[in-house]
């Protein structure tokens, strides 16, 4: 079916009356569009609202839209959540196989379609539940002055005393006994290590303790071991999660309890380790074995644990050695010491029990149909699996999708209103461990990802009530601030401020460039990395944040169980999650019936030209001059001019775009030319994925937004280029390593050629 019913949006068109819209639809023997006004009619006049008289597609659009947000109930979001954080759920559990089947439920229940699950077969890890993790500190004569109790304490035990809940853990640890002397390695960053090693302390064979927060938890583990560690603890800093006064703690605020813990993953791969790059269906082949991935790196040979910071200062309090550089004092309430060692000879003693285990994960997957184009999809997408109970990671945004999902049905009973492109609903299994469900699902279906996934929208958890904060790839910036200016502030004072819609606020918190709110390439911590950079898929990764961005304190602890989320983040009855399923929603609406696909690709052609070869190139002039360079640099001239044609020819593919999409009410037949526009502009998208991958790095395939080696969280843009320099400036062979830059920018260059030639009526 064509598009009838939903778009031709510009203001002045032919399509302002009743009469116009009519004779469209009776063009076309479009009983869509007759219905979708009767429809809206019955509607508006069951609240006592008369139909205006003249309205546009654009104005019935509005209305479909507010209809849409009026449906999703805060109520319903808060008993979902209820439902699905009962007790603890770590993916390959058969709590979380439970969690699974009651969000399959759910999703029935809404009247989505063709809802089922897809099972993997991967390799996760469990601590031994009957005998806690510990560090102990032991004197002299070998008896122990201190052991800790490797579980935290219910703090509400009504909703937190299942047994083992409390369990301080870390995924992909290595078990084992060490008995040594402690080193103080501050964040275990690259730098931290090269400064403590510069103060002459050498961490081979010691136990390194590490504070959480600057990057990627695995990345620390696998920096320590890298420098001959034989076992790592980490700690949570009250400098970073108890801010406020000593007491002012769970459950009086969000800041975190003296016995509070943060688990999780410390594997440094994202997907099933055992079989890169290939869905890990049940019975398929192994390609990898554990003592490869071990050998690689990709998941640690060294015990390591987490501990509260209660446990850090019995360690802290009896370190030996000179004070830490005062960047590195925390606020535990001693002064931090560098080590080796503890005072008067006493030895600290790690004690890890973990096992590896293949097991089943099962993603959920439901669809409202496509009424126009059923084989587009626009996808949304959250974890369900969770470190402990989950009710904020990840479960306030599974329940938030659940309540989308009805509210979309919903709508599309109470009004005519049909998603014009197929919208998919999609619960992840296993992401805590490593993105495994998301990326084993990408990989069995990357193919028809890569020509039929409109776009992936992927909500993990809020992190704050404040503001909007979105991650996305320059082409769908303007999609998130549309969409953000049609959504009304869940925060009363910010509407009394005058800022009456979430854009509002967002902009005013967050001031990026061009007078856009800040939004950053998204990176590798949730399950939107494998769309984007295996799949090419356009993704946005949105959440709330505080105006620090960084207010999460309770992240993977015991205490994320629903009155976290009822008394303390979001006290005004659920707005906040209600206000976070309207912008997913109408997200996912704006991308499922927009004629033309609001994603914007003049703006790649700008970010290329004006951002990234202009920082390439200053790059490259900061390096000591020397001919090895020569071709680097002429191959940034070539990118430079490639550039330049790609932004006039967006440029007037855009006003193509635009006449295509004014001429339809006229011409019917234009259908077939804007599905040419559409695969156009979804197929520019892909001209920046490399079959080939990143080298050393297959599963990094996009070319311009990867995920960084460095820091697994962060995005990083032409990662391939930067780390070839990077090489350059190591390499003793600068010849062979100036060639290597030199073709890694030739790589982005046939990809900007390639957009170029995509947007193009004749070659
Ligand atoms: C849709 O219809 C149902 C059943 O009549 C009703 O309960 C619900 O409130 C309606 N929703 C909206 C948004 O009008
Ligand atoms: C320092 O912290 C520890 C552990 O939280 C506590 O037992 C001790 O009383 C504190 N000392 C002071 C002086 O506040
Ligand atoms: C978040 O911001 C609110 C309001 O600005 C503030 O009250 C609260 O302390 C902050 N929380 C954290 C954890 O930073
Ligand atoms: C927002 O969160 C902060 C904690 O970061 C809390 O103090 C505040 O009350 C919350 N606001 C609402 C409206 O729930
Ligand atoms: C697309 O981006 C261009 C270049 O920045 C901008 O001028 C234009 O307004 C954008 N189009 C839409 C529909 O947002």
């Amino acid at each position: 079916m064509p598009y009838v019913g939903i778009g031709m949006q510009q203001r002045g068109s032919s399509l302002r009356s009743h009469r116009m819209v009519r004779a469209y639809a009776a063009l076309l023997g479009g009983v869509l569009v007759s219905l979708f006004l009767v429809g809206l009619g019955k509607m508006q006049t069951d609240k006592g609202v008369p139909l205006p008289r003249q309205e546009s597609l654009e104005e019935i659009q509005d209305q479909i839209g507010r209809a849409l947000q009026d449906a999703i109930q805060g109520e319903n979001i808060k008993t979902n959540l209820r439902a699905i954080t009962r007790e603890p759920h770590q993916a390959g559990t058969k709590a979380n196989e439970r969690v699974a089947k009651t969000i399959e439920k759910m999703y029935k229940d809404a009247g989505l379609q063709k809802v089922h699950t897809l099972t993997y077969d991967v390799l996760l890890s469990y601590p031994d539940w009957d005998r806690p993790n510990t560090v102990s500190i032991r004197n002299r004569a070998g008896r122990a002055v201190f052991t800790s109790k490797g579980v935290s304490e219910p703090i509400l035990p009504d909703e937190q005393g299942a047994p083992h809940a409390g369990h301080q853990w870390l995924a992909y640890s290595a078990p084992g006994t060490v008995e040594g002397d402690i080193v103080y390695a501050h964040s275990g960053t690259p730098k931290d290590f090269e400064r403590l090693k510069k103060m002459g302390i050498d961490a081979t064979g010691k136990i390194v303790m590490m504070r959480y927060g600057e990057g990627f938890r695995g990345d620390k583990v696998a920096y320590a071991q890298q420098h001959g560690a034989a076992a790592a603890i980490l700690f949570s800093d009250p400098a970073e999660v108890a801010k406020g006064a000593r007491d002012d703690v769970y459950p009086k605020s969000v800041w975190m309890p003296s016995e509070g813990v943060q688990r999780g993953s410390i594997m440094k791969l994202n997907g099933d380790p055992l079989t890169p790059l290939y869905p890990a269906k049940p019975g398929a082949y192994k390609s990898k074995t554990i003592d490869e991935i071990k050998e690689d790196g990709i998941i640690p040979s060294i015990p390591a644990l987490p501990i509260s910071y209660d446990t850090a200062y019995e360690i802290l309090s009896r370190m030996s050695g000179r004070p830490v550089p005062s960047d590195w004092q925390g606020n535990v309430n001693v002064t931090y010491r560098l080590g080796p060692g503890l005072r008067d000879g006493y030895k600290t003693v790690v004690d890890v029990k973990s096992s590896l285990e293949t097991r089943h994960v099962h993603n959920v997957v439901g669809y409202l149909p496509g009424q126009d184009e059923e084989d587009r999809y626009v996808i949304l997408g959250n974890h369900f699996d969770a470190w402990v109970y989950g009710s904020i990671d990840p479960n306030s945004g599974t329940a938030i999708l659940a309540e989308v999902a009805r509210a979309m049905v919903e709508t599309t009973k109470n009004t005519t209103w049909k998603p014009a492109r197929s919208i998919m609903f999609a619960a992840w299994d296993a992401e805590e461990y490593g993105l495994l469900g998301s990326t084993e699902f990408v990989e069995e279906f990357v193919s028809q990802l890569g020509s039929r996934a409109v776009a992936y929208l992927n909500m993990d958890c809020f992190a704050g009530n404040f503001s909007l904060n979105v991650n996305t790839i320059p082409s769908m910036r303007d999609l998130a601030i549309d969409v953000a200016k049609r959504i009304p502030n869940h925060l009363e004072e910010q509407v009394h401020l005058g800022r009456k819609t979430l854009y509002d606020t967002w902009a005013r918190a967050f001031p990026g460039k061009d007078g856009q709110p800040d939004m950053q390439i998204p990176g590798g911590g949730s399950d939107h990395a494998g769309f984007l950079t295996f799949g090419g898929v356009p993704v946005i990764d949105f959440n709330m944040v505080n105006a620090t961005r960084n207010s999460y304190p309770l992240y993977h602890t015991l205490f994320e169980t629903p009155f976290l989320n009822e008394h303390l983040y979001d006290k005004a009855d659920f707005a906040m999650h209600r206000t976070i399923g309207r912008y997913w929603a109408e997200l996912a609406r704006t991308l499922a019936d927009s004629p033309v696909l609001p994603i914007n690709v003049t703006r790649i052609a700008e970010e290329m030209g004006g951002n990234y070869v202009v920082e390439l190139r200053k790059t490259l002039n900061t390096l000591p001059a020397n001919p090895n360079l020569l071709e680097a640099k002429q191959q940034v001239d070539f990118l430079e001019k490639a550039a330049a044609k790609f932004l006039v020819k967006a440029q007037s593919f855009a006003e193509h775009a635009k006449h295509v999409r004014e001429a339809l009410p006229e011409n019917p037949y234009d259908q077939r030319k804007l599905r040419g526009v559409n695969e156009r502009i979804m197929m520019t998208e892909r001209c920046f994925l490399n079959p080939r991958g990143a080298p050393g790095a297959p599963q990094n395939r996009h070319v311009l937004y990867s995920i960084s080696e460095k820091d697994s969280y962060s995005g990083k843009i032409m990662a391939a280029v930067y780390d070839a320099i990077d090489d350059y400036v190591d390499s003793t062979d600068k010849k062979k390593a100036g060639r290597m830059v030199a073709e890694q920018i030739s790589i982005i260059y046939h990809s900007v050629h390639c957009a170029t030639n995509t947007l193009k009526h004749f070659f």
